[in-house]
Formats: structure tokens, sequence, C-alpha cells
């Protein structure tokens, strides 16, 4: 973060604590506009905790989150899709039964939840539907499945799911999205494929955080890193910086697992 770069999240002195646990104990992050932001941290570190936090999927015990400098502590997921900020989950949330096109018509409708979304699927939104159809081809063009649109989604690759999922999230034009792991459970030889859609988010001037274990995607793609443990912030820099950093060597010594997934801790 340089002094130019304007402000998309701040988070200042949140707590979470889980029975006797402090999972997320920081006193201050901030999340720079238009960049991409890893949340990088060994496995129990918070970040989808905090990741919970930053997007209402859960309730700070104390502080307070701003996006654009709006205080958006306690808001719900779908108030927050409104306001321009979506995540996607560290374990995929893609419906198998329902075809790739219906996922993603699902994403118009912002963060409410699958039952929600299914209910009002039809009906309440069919006058709008003609719309959200067009901006959903359009995403699977983008994001390379538009083979797979009137598949059902049980039928994709992990890849493909995640390509989905960002798809999904993208159908709100949200100006911040956030990634948990957008790469776990993807072939490492296809997550290459990965890579270049959420550059290109960022390349339209959207602010992208993601939450990934593998350090040469976040040296690949990462404009800036926070590295968390046991809670907290150890450090912050861009990646080569956090590279050295011995506090952030030291955190991973023992627990770093490489790049796999094994989907622990809260999804
Ligand atoms: N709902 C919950 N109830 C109780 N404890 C929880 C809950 N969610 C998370 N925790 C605990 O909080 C800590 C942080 O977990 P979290 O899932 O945020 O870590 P993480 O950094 O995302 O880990 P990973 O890299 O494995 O995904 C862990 O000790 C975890 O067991
Ligand atoms: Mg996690």
């Amino acid at each position: 973060m340089t002094a130019a770069d304007a402000v998309a999240i701040r988070a200042t002195g949140v707590v979470k604590t889980f029975g006797g646990l402090k999972a997320v104990d920081v006193e201050r992050i901030v999340i720079p506009k238009g960049r991409i932001t890893a949340l990088i941290g060994p496995n129990g570190a918070g970040k989808t905790t905090f990741f919970n936090l930053l997007s209402g999927f859960d309730k700070v015990d104390s502080g307070t989150i701003e996006l654009d400098g709006e205080d958006i502590t306690g808001m719900p997921p779908h108030r927050l899709a409104a306001k321009g900020m979506v995540r996607t989950f560290q374990l995929t949330k893609v419906l198998s039964k329902m075809s790739t096109l219906e996922n993603l018509k699902l994403g118009a409708l912002g963060q409410r939840g699958e039952n929600f979304f299914v209910a009002l699927f039809r009906g309440l939104w069919a006058d709008q539907e003609a719309a959200i159809e067009r901006r959903a081809d359009a995403l699977l063009e983008r994001f390379n499945l538009g083979h797979m649109r009137d598949e059902f989604a049980g039928t994709m690759s992990g890849g493909q799911r995640k390509l989905l999922e960002l798809a999904r999230a993208m159908m709100t034009d949200p100006q911040v999205i956030m990634l948990d792991e957008p790469m776990a459970g993807v072939n490492p030889a296809l997550a290459q494929s990965l890579l270049e859609p959420i550059k290109s988010l960022r390349d339209e001037g959207r602010t992208v955080v993601f939450v990934e274990h593998n350090m040469d995607v976040v040296r690949e793609i990462a404009d800036r890193v926070i590295v968390m443990s046991e809670g907290r912030v150890i450090a912050e820099g861009t990646p080569e910086e956090i590279r050295t950093n011995r506090a952030v060597v030291d955190a991973y010594l023992g627990t770093h697992r490489g790049t796999e997934s094994d989907g622990g801790g809260a999804q």
C-alpha cells in the first residue's frame, strides 16, 4: 500500500473468538483499491474467518469494517453485494443438479443463500431474466465456459467449478471480489488457467483479495501480501518483501502444507 493508493477496505480492531480461541485479532488492515491483495498464512491462521467477517457471513465481536469509507460492520452479505462486494468460498458452492447457466443466473441475486435463490429463481425475477441471461452468457464466454452452458454443473472439473464461481460472483458487477482459495482442488497444471481471469478483474479496476497457499501463485499475481498467523497480521508488503521476512518464515516452519487444500476450518 503506497500513499497514492485509495482504500477499498479498512478493518480496525477486529476480533472474533470461538470459545476461548481468538480466531481473528486484527489491529488494522487496509486493502488497496484496484489491486490484487493476497492473504496468506498457515492453516488455522484465521484467513477464512477474517473473510467471513469482511463479507458479512459472520459477525465481529468488536471492531469496525469499512468499505469505501462507509462503516459496513454487521451488514449482511446481500447488502454488501448491493454495495459492490462479493466473495467466493474455500469449498465451492456450485449447485451440481442445476445447469451451468442456472448457477450463474443465481449470482444475479447477490449472496442471499441457496434456498432464497431457488425460491425466487422463477416468478419474481422473470421480467429481468432476459437481461440476466445475457450477462450470464457473456460471463460464460469470458471465462471459457460457454461450452458448458447447459450441462449440469456437477459434471464440471474442479477448475471449471472455480471459474464458474468466479463468473457467478461477477454477476452483480462487483467492485471488490474476495476469493477464498480460488485454486484449491484444482490440478496444478490447470491452475495457470485461473490466473489470467483473476488478473483480468484487476485490469478492469476491480479490487481483488484472495487467500492462497501456493507462493508461486502469490508472487505471480499479487501486488500486495498480508500474512496472518494465529489470528494476527504478522507482516505486510510486496511478495518479494514477504518472501524474505523472518517472522513469516518462522510462522510457516513446520506448518506449511504446500499447494494442497484440505478444506479445513470454517468454510
Ligand atoms: N465456526 C467455528 N467454530 C469454532 N472454531 C472455528 C470456527 N471457524 C474457525 N474456527 C477456528 O478458528 C481458527 C481459524 O480458522 P480459519 O478457518 O479461519 O483458518 P484459515 O486460515 O482459513 O485456515 P485454512 O488455511 O486451513 O483454511 C482455527 O483454529 C479454526 O479451528
Ligand atoms: Mg480457510
